[in-house]
């Protein structure tokens, strides 16, 4: 990923595969913003430089100058059962590592991500979040029901919330107080979990599938340069809360990004923060 903007490389998701009618020889800049982006994909995946792909390329290298073919999942085949007879207990980390989360950029944002909870009033307009969402609706999703959606809250909009959630906290404020916390960012995209019913696919995994959309978001965000912090809180779900958004019965909403620049002071911060990541150790473990 890269903080480099170019418009000219967006493709539009009209343009995107099956839209296109055959027939038609005029290419639009969305066409070929479209080829930029596939040949990206194919480039990261073939000629990539990391991952066993590119391991196995490096090793052909040499022999042929064509374009080698990816290695079959079957190259790499799973011992059978029988050749390990003794069971093993946990991970074996005797092999080193070929993952480098600093040099590359898109481990190295994931790593690094923090929630900013004071923003500063700029924000990204709807067309750089509708880019983001294009990116993001590309999270793990069973049977692609797209179970999700955000709901852009700005101006005016962020006090209609607070009157919400007033009246679903059953909070009587003095005349000319209203509820400031959802003034704390300019632009709050609630996330809204909408399952479909699906014999196959159980309202836990979609509702996972929409936890997965905020927090690719949530980094998205973060890669293009803003500050986000995910809230929620007991009454998110509460009828008043829920009437505002509009959402229906099978509908949860799980909570408000809150989104605006990364002041100056914290900027500097993180330039030099060390804030240390857990022991992965904890995470993973055999069966
Ligand atoms: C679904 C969800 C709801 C959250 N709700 C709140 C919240 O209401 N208040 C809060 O302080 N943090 C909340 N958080 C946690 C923050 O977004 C943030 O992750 C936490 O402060 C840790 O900071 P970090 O993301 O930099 O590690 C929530 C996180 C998630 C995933």
């Amino acid at each position: 990923m890269s903080k480099h903007k170019d418009s000219g490389e967006h493709y539009s998701a009209k343009k995107h595969s099956s839209s296109k009618k055959p027939g038609k020889g005029k290419r639009s800049q969305g066409d070929d913003a479209c080829e930029v982006t596939k040949g990206r994909v194919r480039s990261h995946f073939l000629d990539g430089e990391t991952g066993p792909w590119a391991k196995k390329l490096a090793e052909q290298s040499g022999d042929s100058n064509e374009q080698s073919t990816p290695p079959e999942p079957s190259e790499s085949p799973a011992q059978p059962a029988s050749a390990h007879p003794e069971r093993r207990h946990g991970p074996d980390y005797s092999a080193p590592s070929s993952i480098d989360i600093v040099a590359d950029p898109v481990l190295h944002a994931i790593a690094t991500r923090r929630s900013i909870s004071k923003l500063d009033p700029e924000t990204p307009n709807d067309s750089d979040l509708r880019e983001l969402i294009r990116t993001v609706s590309s999270v793990a999703d069973h049977k692609g029901l797209k179970p999700w959606r955000f709901i852009i809250i700005r101006g005016d909009d962020r006090h209609r919330l607070g009157e919400a959630l007033d009246e679903a906290g059953e909070v009587q404020r003095k005349p000319g107080k209203i509820n400031e916390k959802p003034l704390r960012a300019q632009l709050l995209l609630a996330l809204v979990a909408s399952p479909q019913h699906n014999p196959k696919v159980p309202e836990w995994e979609q509702q996972a599938t929409a936890a997965g959309a905020g927090h690719l978001l949530e980094l998205a965000l973060w890669q293009a340069g803003w500050g986000v912090m995910w809230r929620s809180g007991k009454l998110a779900n509460e009828p008043a809360v829920r009437r505002l958004h509009r959402l229906q019965e099978n509908e949860l909403l799980m909570g408000w990004l809150y989104i605006g620049a990364v002041p100056e002071r914290y900027r500097q911060r993180l330039a030099t923060s060390t804030r240390p990541l857990p022991d992965p150790v904890q995470f993973l473990d055999t069966l």
